[in-house]
């Protein structure tokens, strides 16, 4: 945590709370410092991989369906993210956003502020 504040990434106070979810920003540090890696789509993509924000690339997407799949996780990601069922990206995403919001709920555990802001982000263009 003090190393990215070193590197003047702002840690929130909702990100205090839950520390762990910070190994989003910390990953995108650790890129950009230790293997310059410069590319800002790329390190967005891993910065925010953790919780989720309005408006992200495919390749964000793609990283955070991934986290959510990933083999040392609890709950088994495969039944929503089955990318040969015909959906498309942004519907396996949609899916794995409402399950995380889903699970996050029925554990009486508040979303991170982004993550609410993603879920109104596919609440309304869903309406569209
Ligand atoms: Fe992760």
């Amino acid at each position: 945590m003090r190393r990215l504040a070193e590197k003047s990434y702002k840690v929130e106070q909702w990100e205090l709370v839950k520390p762990a979810i910070l190994h989003g920003k910390a990953g995108a540090v650790i890129l950009r410092e230790c293997f310059g890696i410069t590319d800002r789509e790329f390190l967005e993509a891993v910065s925010c991989h953790t919780t989720g924000m309005p408006g992200m690339s495919d390749l964000a997407k793609i990283v955070y369906i991934a986290d959510y799949i990933e083999p040392n996780r609890k709950h088994d990601g495969k039944t929503i993210v089955n990318m040969n069922d015909g959906r498309s990206l942004e519907q396996v995403f949609n899916a794995v956003v409402e399950e995380k919001y889903r699970s996050l709920s029925a554990a009486q555990k508040q979303p991170a502020p982004p993550t609410e802001l993603l879920m109104e982000e596919i609440v309304y263009k869903r309406r569209d």
